[in-house]
């Protein structure tokens, strides 16, 4: 039989492919540099970087210079790979007044990455909250018109975009632009302070002016409860978001990727790693990059909870930890997900009290005295088992004679 060459080539480098996976297979099992350090001593950031997967935190200002509380910067420093900022990047903490910004806190946190080898992930240029009471009331008492307004969103991009040059990874462009099924109308639709003065149109602009002021950082939408597909009808929220984004591809706006949020409680009915895993493949199938931007998992402050009994404790600990594991082994199944970014990493710091006025808590990996929780180590062992060094092919057992 004559093959052809591009056959042979390719006979012959399965040839030797085969004939180095069976010379190297014992070589593996008996090489002491596979041995890997013990994955309980090593930090989040060293386990993530086997995977080229970058692990973040959000990272709150006051606490980072707060020189009472050294643990939560050497934290932040050892622990994480990518910052972003928990609120100071936003419109009202960078222009409180018009026309003055306030780069102070933002910078000093680009400066801390900079300064411990950590990316940044931009966070965020266009939302319906934290915006300047300047900017709203201007638009309700009609001093600022549409067409203004347009101008001035742009302007907002373009200066901020374009002072963190260089500096910015990723960047949230537009977050939270989709309405929940529990709004009404329940099918969903774009919301809040931007669709309703300029129309949806403002999503597609924001990404055009973002890259016209920095041609490098990838530009993401970033969403909450898009973790999984549900069944694709109206008042699925995740397949709103899909069909925007595969709309904005096919427009030609410049869109790198989609952040999912990951905020769940351990009271409701998450996901598992499967349908996780499913949904960011279906984004990643469009050319898009994905991350998990904003991960923590609360549970219901019953006051059992609060008084510490651990019945009541424990399953809440267990099932936080269990909803953190789905969504980093999806991250993981994925290699377009770059980045896994818990919101907050300590119970200290954490928005949820305040939000849910203590209703809920427990949301972050460590405990509010800097005790790692099970979701902490739950996360380093998907890490450290996913792969290798610390995963090998598995060696054949020869029967004993
Ligand atoms: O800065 C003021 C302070 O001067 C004042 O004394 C204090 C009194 O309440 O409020 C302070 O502002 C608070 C701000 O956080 C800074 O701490 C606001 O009240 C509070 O509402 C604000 O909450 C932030 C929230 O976004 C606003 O919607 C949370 O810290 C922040 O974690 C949260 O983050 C959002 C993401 O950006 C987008 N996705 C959802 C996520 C959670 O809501």
């Amino acid at each position: 039989m004559k093959l052809k060459p591009v056959t042979i080539v390719g006979a012959v480098a399965v040839a030797a492919l085969a004939a180095s996976v069976l010379t190297l297979a014992p070589a593996i099992a008996s090489d002491k540099s596979a041995v890997t350090a013990d994955p309980s001593t090593q930090t989040l950031r060293e386990l993530s970087a086997r995977h080229g997967l970058h692990l973040g935190t959000a990272v709150d200002l006051a606490a980072l210079s707060d020189a009472d509380d050294p643990q939560y910067r050497s934290l932040v420093a050892s622990q994480f790979s990518t910052v972003t900022a928990e609120n100071v990047m936003k419109w009202d903490a960078l222009e409180p007044t018009r026309g003055t910004y306030n780069w102070g806190p933002a910078d000093e946190l680009v400066a801390f990455a900079q300064k411990n080898g950590q990316r940044v992930r931009g966070h965020v240029l266009v939302w319906h909250s934290q915006i300047p009471t300047w900017l709203t009331q201007g638009v309700e008492d009609g001093t600022i018109t549409k067409d203004e307004l347009r101008d001035l969103l742009k302007k907002h991009i373009t200066d901020v975009v374009t002072h963190f040059k260089g500096k910015i990874w990723q960047w949230d462009v537009v977050n939270e632009a989709a309405t929940d099924p529990w709004d009404s109308p329940s099918n969903i639709h774009y919301k809040g302070f931007w669709a309703e003065n300029l129309g949806p149109e403002y999503v597609a602009d924001s990404f055009r002016w973002a890259r016209a002021a920095d041609s490098k950082a990838l530009l993401f939408y970033n969403d909450y409860n898009i973790e999984a597909f549900g069944d694709g009808g109206e008042t699925d929220k995740t397949t709103f978001v899909y069909n925007m984004v595969k709309q904005l591809r096919a427009d030609g706006v410049p869109i790198d990727g989609v952040g999912s949020q990951g905020h769940l409680g351990t009271q409701y009915g998450n996901y598992d790693a499967l349908q996780a895993s499913a949904a960011l493949k279906r984004f990643t199938d469009l050319g898009l990059a994905t991350a998990f931007t904003e991960v923590d998992v609360r549970s219901e402050m019953t006051e059992e909870v609060k008084a510490g009994t651990s019945s009541e404790v424990n399953p809440r600990l267990q099932a936080s930890a269990a909803n953190y594991s789905a969504l980093l082994q999806a991250c993981l199944s994925n290699r377009h997900c770059l980045s896994f970014t818990v919101w907050g990493f300590t119970d200290k710091y954490s928005w949820i009290p305040n939000w849910s006025e203590d209703k809920e808590g427990l949301a972050n990996i460590y405990d509010e005295n800097y005790q790692p929780k099970r979701a902490y180590n739950m996360m380093r062992a998907d890490l450290a088992f996913s792969g290798p060094p610390s995963v090998q092919p598995r060696i054949a057992q020869k029967p004993k004679r």
